[in-house]
């Protein structure tokens, strides 16, 4: 299926370029371990949904444009978890909040949040986390083959780098 259409809550947070189709050469596990660890892993886009959804909500009456994009931003990072889950799937991989090590689960833990104590701090913690991801997948695109994931990953990447810089420009305003 072809992603032209953004839902129009999370429009200001995706880099307006529209997204592959999900797709992979064949099934492979290896590559769904990898993929698992983006999913649901520490630095995961699990992990950055529920911390900017904690940061939401915690910023609401504190301040109010900080609070709306964190929501903004987490419904983009929504969207990279669907396209991983879907991509898993193809692989031949249930989906399931975990990651994979030498055939042991370990489950998603609500520990991997940074929760915070001020707007600056969870920003720069959003900040760090977006940075973390890259690298994640920097790493995970020399590790995968696959044309059809690759350009994926490259996809998903754009919208990283679009999410730092919203960050940044409410660091400037707000933590000078
Ligand atoms: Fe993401
Ligand atoms: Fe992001």
């Amino acid at each position: 299926m072809q992603r032209q259409n953004h839902p129009p809550q999370m429009f200001r947070c995706a880099y307006p370029v529209p997204y592959p189709s999900v797709r992979v050469t064949a099934p492979n596990r290896q590559y769904a371990e990898l993929l698992l660890e983006d999913y649901t892993g520490i630095v995961s886009e699990f992990t950055a949904i529920n911390q900017y959804l904690h940061h939401h909500f915690t910023l609401k009456g504190i301040n109010e444009e900080v609070a709306d994009l964190e929501e903004c931003i987490s419904l983009v990072e929504m969207h990279h978890m669907e396209l991983l889950a879907e991509t898993i799937r193809l692989l031949g991989v249930d989906p399931r909040y975990r990651v994979l090590r030498n055939n042991q689960e370990i489950y998603w833990n609500a520990a991997y949040v940074y929760y915070g104590y001020n707007v600056c701090d969870k920003l720069a913690a959003d900040i760090a986390s977006e940075w973390a991801a890259i690298a994640a997948y920097r790493d995970h695109l020399q590790r995968i083959g696959d044309p059809y994931i690759k350009e994926l990953l490259e996809r998903i990447i754009q919208d990283e780098y679009h999410h730092i810089r919203l960050f940044n420009e409410a660091m400037q305003k707000y933590c000078k």
